[in-house]
């Protein structure tokens, strides 16, 4: 299979955001918590949604999946451990650890897979369960956590990681007293995730910013609970319409959400109406360099959007740098986009991109999600046509982004083989 897209057309019309990926697979995660129903709203049709629930029902979880909405019910709970194959599906397979170990004080799980973005370590989700009282032991991947009795400590994680900050604050909800974590990560999906944990009858403080309360909960009750939009889709959107000189509205999202995507959109020259919860965006003939594009965790540059923007800074006058500071190997699609005719030079964690480049159509790879999400904006501004092949990586976190780009305008197809 491949995406198929003839470039050139710029893209019109209006899109709605779907759910956030990163912000469902932790709340199916926390499910596990109650043994009771949750019920999950705007739940995106992803293959790591898929993933996630596939190990629901191996846990003995009751999933039922209509439309958008996701039920849970994890009262039919019957084993705490999760096969390697379905660990390696995807890397948020790991925050199963700690709902699972708060549930039944014990978990038993393999090294988790994903996209491969370079060395993902997991040692500081594995410390602070410790810290709590787990006692873990590791060895060829396989992860054995037992937790008679934690207690809730003082967390200083020395880098604010996404997945050990869920992880975190999951297992807490079973340690005695409070668990405080210092350097938190503020992301977006974080405050989701604890929107849920307090609906389902956690106390949590302080999500949104670098210090974490969880009080140990005595009791927990059913849960309804709407997932918040995909900021990366959305941002994937808002780039694809300003680099193709489209003009679109972005509906469902969150602007605050994207600010320092759209602050580097309006850098550049795109015009930009900002509402509460849509934003229409014009792009120009004329684009101007978006300059340095540094990634930090949030409220920085999101480092899921580093791909799709490169590929913006391409049909850009003049140089952008970049410089990845969350992963260490991002640049795979760097090759890719240079065979459409990018001029894309990459020393370490810095890539110098040197627009304008008149881009032509070309037969590509995607190595990542996002990625392979800046080949198709790539081949959406190309002259001719591209071909995007392992456009499975895409399907992690876009739901069907032919359809999207299609209702905008633009000739794209998935092709069998
Ligand atoms: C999450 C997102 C991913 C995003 C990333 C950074 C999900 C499902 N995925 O991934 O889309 O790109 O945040 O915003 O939410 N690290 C360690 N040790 C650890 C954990 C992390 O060294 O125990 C390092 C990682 O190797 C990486 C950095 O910390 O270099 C950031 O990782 P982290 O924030 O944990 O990202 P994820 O939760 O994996």
């Amino acid at each position: 299979m491949s995406l198929e897209v003839c470039g050139g057309k710029p893209l019109k019309g209006e899109i709605a955001v779907h759910g956030a990926k990163n912000s469902v697979l932790p709340i199916l995660s926390a499910t596990v918590l109650r043994a009771g129903v949750c019920v999950i709203e705007n739940c995106p049709c992803l293959r790591d949604v898929h993933s996630a629930i596939t190990i629901l029902e191996h846990l003995g979880c009751r999933v039922h999946r209509e439309g958008s909405t996701v039920t849970v019910d994890a009262s039919t709970l019957h084993t705490c451990s999760i096969p390697d194959a379905m660990m390696r599906e995807m890397r948020s397979s790991v925050i199963f650890l700690g709902a699972i170990l708060a549930r039944t004080g014990c978990a038993e799980l393999y090294l988790p897979g994903g996209c491969e973005l370079g060395n993902r370590p997991i040692d500081l989700h594995l410390s602070a369960l410790r810290c709590l009282g787990a006692e873990i032991e590791e060895e060829g991947g396989h992860i054995c956590c037992k937790a008679s009795c934690m207690v809730g400590r003082e967390i200083q994680l020395s880098f604010p990681s996404v997945g050990a900050t869920e992880n975190i604050m999951l297992a807490a909800t079973a340690a005695k007293g409070t668990t405080r974590i210092r350097n938190a990560a503020r992301e977006p999906e974080i405050v989701d995730l604890a929107c849920f944990l307090q609906k389902m009858g956690v106390s949590i403080r302080g999500a949104g910013t670098s210090e974490i309360e969880v009080d140990c909960v005595e009791k927990t009750q059913d849960v309804i609970h709407r997932v918040m939009p995909d900021r990366i889709v959305a941002a994937t959107y808002l780039i694809g319409a300003a680099m193709t000189g489209g003009d679109v509205l972005v509906c469902d999202l969150v602007p605050e959400h994207v600010a320092t995507v759209t602050a580097l959109l309006e850098c550049s020259g795109c015009n930009l109406d900002i509402d509460r919860d849509k934003i229409r965006v014009r792009g120009t003939e004329n684009l101007k360099s978006c300059g340095t594009i540094r990634t930090m965790p949030y409220p920085g540059f999101p480092t899921d959007a580093q791909a799709p923007l490169m590929a913006y800074a391409t049909q850009c006058a003049g140089t952008a740098v970049f410089v990845e500071n969350i992963f260490d190997s991002r640049y795979r699609h760097v090759s890719e986009l240079t065979r459409m005719g990018a001029n894309i030079q990459v020393v370490g964690r810095v890539a110098v991109v040197e627009g304008k480049s008149p881009l032509s159509g070309a037969n590509v790879s995607a190595s990542d999600l996002r990625g392979g999400a800046a080949l198709v904006l790539a081949a959406l501004c190309a002259d001719g046509v591209s071909r995007i092949s392992e456009e499975k990586y895409i399907d992690r976190g876009y739901e069907s982004i032919e359809n999207g780009f299609s209702k905008l305008g633009a000739e794209i197809i998935r092709k069998g083989e």
